[in-house]
């Protein structure tokens, strides 16, 4: 297994399947218009089974789909017949925002998937509505619903926290969670790139989160267990569990064992990275497995990355990037490096 310079393993890739999605979501999408990746560049099935074998010869064992929206990618099933068929990925899971998966969820299931997270931020159709641009709320109930009986091993519930947008929800999320044995994870709103609306009093602090939560749901204990960055459990009185990804105020870097794929085959050591490694270019170019290895090796073993605590550290914080940047450089946006 190779280790970048904070001694910190590649375990976890995540791969982008597609930057396109059938939703606007105002943390993640709020412009008007969008630079798509160029179709013929996104990569085939072969070439990203190809790299998850290299991937996993070097140390990762983890596996997620990410998109965009993974289900507007077709034939979404054979890759992951193809990487469930992997003895070396040990988990395979997918983020999703739910809208396509009540019709998908069995056929996801007997494809090898392991895990689902659905991302759902509020309740209320109308606030749904305003806050996707798009609507389908009760799609994503439904698909949750289907995935809550199709079998997978956890399903998972994300739920970016806005002041003033959802942070009145809290409780009603857990106990929607609660029902379909889903676990809640509450995230602080990011400055990643594509927020470009992202202002600091706009971030419900992990400890704002649980003040709220323990007015609405009574008392809370942390749960006491080996870090399993990035969330951190707790669990209310009569044993519900949920988990809050603090990224914003607790950055969870020096644990940080992930890395991305973008649908173009663009390789990122940290979400905050500025720029990526071209790994289509090696492997239509002719590289080999072993070239390919070597690449990435050099990549990871330079890698010094701490992207959420170098923001953290800053006097000023504002949005990562500015719409024109995004439009020159999609390899920014959040949609594209997948969330
Ligand atoms: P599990 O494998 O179920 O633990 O999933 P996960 O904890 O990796 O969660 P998921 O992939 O659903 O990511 C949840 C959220 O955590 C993302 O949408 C981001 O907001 C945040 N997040 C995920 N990866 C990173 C990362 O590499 N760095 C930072 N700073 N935040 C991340
Ligand atoms: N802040 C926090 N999480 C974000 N995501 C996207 N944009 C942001 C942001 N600005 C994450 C959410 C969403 C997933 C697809 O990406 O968790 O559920
Ligand atoms: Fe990892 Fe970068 Fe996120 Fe830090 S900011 S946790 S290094 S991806």
């Amino acid at each position: 297994m190779i280790r970048d310079t904070l001694n910190r393993p590649l375990r976890s890739l995540r791969i982008s399947v597609t930057d396109r999605c059938n939703l606007r979501c105002a943390y993640c999408m709020p412009e008007m218009d969008y630079v798509w990746l160029p179709k013929d560049d996104v990569l085939d099935f072969e070439e990203i089974s190809r790299l998850v074998d290299v991937f996993c010869s070097l140390g990762v064992d983890r596996v997620r789909l990410t998109g965009g929206e993974p289900l507007l990618r077709r034939h979404l099933e054979k890759l992951l017949s193809l990487l469930s068929a992997k003895p070396a990925v040990k988990d395979l899971a997918m983020t999703t925002n739910g809208i396509l998966l009540a019709e998908r969820a069995r056929e996801l299931k007997s494809a090898g998937l392991h895990r689902i997270t659905v991302s759902l931020d509020t309740l209320r159709a109308g606030r749904f509505a305003a806050l996707t641009r798009r609507g389908g709320l009760e799609r994503v109930l439904e698909g949750l619903e289907a995935a809550s009986s199709a079998g997978f091993s956890s399903v998972k519930i994300d739920t970016v926290v806005m002041r003033g947008t959802n942070d009145d929800e809290l409780t009603d999320l857990i106990d929607l969670g609660r029902r379909l044995g889903a676990e809640v994870r509450f995230i602080e709103y990011m400055d990643v790139g594509g927020a470009t609306r992202w202002r600091m009093d706009k971030v419900m602090s992990k400890q704002e989160i649980l003040s709220v939560l323990a007015r609405g749901a009574g008392p809370i204990e942390p749960v006491l267990e080996e870090t399993s960055a990035p969330a951190q459990r707790y669990r209310l009185a009569d044993g519900t569990l949920f988990g809050i990804i603090a990224s914003t105020t607790t950055p969870f870097c020096q644990t940080c064992d992930r890395s991305r794929l973008t649908a173009d085959g663009h390789y990122f050591t940290c979400l905050y990275s500025p720029s990526g490694s071209d790994l289509r270019s090696l492997i239509r170019g002719g590289a080999s497995n072993q070239d390919l290895a070597e690449a990435i090796t050099r990549i990871w073993t330079s890698r010094i990355d701490r992207g959420a605590e170098e923001r953290l550290a800053m006097r000023e914080r504002q949005a990562l990037a500015e719409p024109g940047d995004l439009r020159k450089n999609p390899h920014l946006e959040m949609h594209t490096r997948g969330g």
